[in-house]
């Protein structure tokens, strides 16, 4: 059983399709052990304690630096014996300290369909926002690896979806997320099989 650590910021939605599959019939092998906030009144830690799991609160503010404050993170998911690191709507840039401590093993979900309308300054309604101003036809989510390139480590898994005319960056962020809940379980699915082999930039799913 791979034990998960996720770690939210806000509202936790992604967080809750983690844990509905994880608790489902047909289980996607992977049991979340801690849910880690930084912010002390993210919904996301509601949601952890009225599944019995783990909702620990990491604040930033009461950490010199943020090597501190990694530091405390790391210690909480160490401690639980995580095997893998689910960033979920997290708000903290994350250091390459902590970052190689979970190297091949912390994911991210992202709504958009990178390498487009990623990296730094790319979050929440000016992901859509941009996406929309381009002028594509679809957008979509990505859950990746996490690495030191924000927003461009190997990509898992992408789910496309259509931008329509009269869409807002409201109305598509919507469609968008129904598409996270499904994908970012099933990665993290994958995960727990064994089946993603990574090779450069690429992620190639095993068939097992
Ligand atoms: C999602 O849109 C995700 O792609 C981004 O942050 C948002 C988190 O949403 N990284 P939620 O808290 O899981 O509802």
């Amino acid at each position: 059983m791979t034990h998960v650590g996720v770690l939210a910021s806000g509202n936790g939605t992604n967080l809750q399709a983690i844990l509905d599959a994880s608790q489902a019939p047909k289980s996607i092998g992977a049991r979340v052990a801690v849910v880690i906030s930084n912010e002390p009144q993210a919904f996301a830690l509601e949601r952890a304690r009225k599944m019995g799991v783990d909702a620990v609160v990491v604040n930033h503010r009461d950490f010199d630096t943020r090597e501190r404050f990694e530091e405390k993170l790391i210690e909480e998911l160490d401690s639980r014996e995580v095997d893998l690191v689910c960033l979920a709507g997290f708000m903290r840039i994350l250091t390459p300290l902590f970052v190689r401590h979970y190297q091949g093993r912390m994911m991210n979900i992202h709504p958009a369909l990178l390498p487009l309308f990623g990296g730094k300054g790319f979050y929440g309604d000016k992901v859509h926002r941009a996406a929309l101003e381009s002028g594509m036809k679809f957008s979509g989510c990505t859950v990746h690896f996490v690495t030191e390139e924000t927003d461009g480590g190997p990509i898992i898994l992408q789910a496309a979806v259509p931008i329509l005319d009269d869409d807002t960056a409201e109305t598509l962020a919507g469609r968008i997320h129904k598409k996270e809940h499904e994908i970012y379980p099933e990665a993290v699915k994958l995960f727990a099989e064994g089946r993603l082999e990574v090779t450069g930039k690429r992620v190639r799913i095993l068939v097992k």
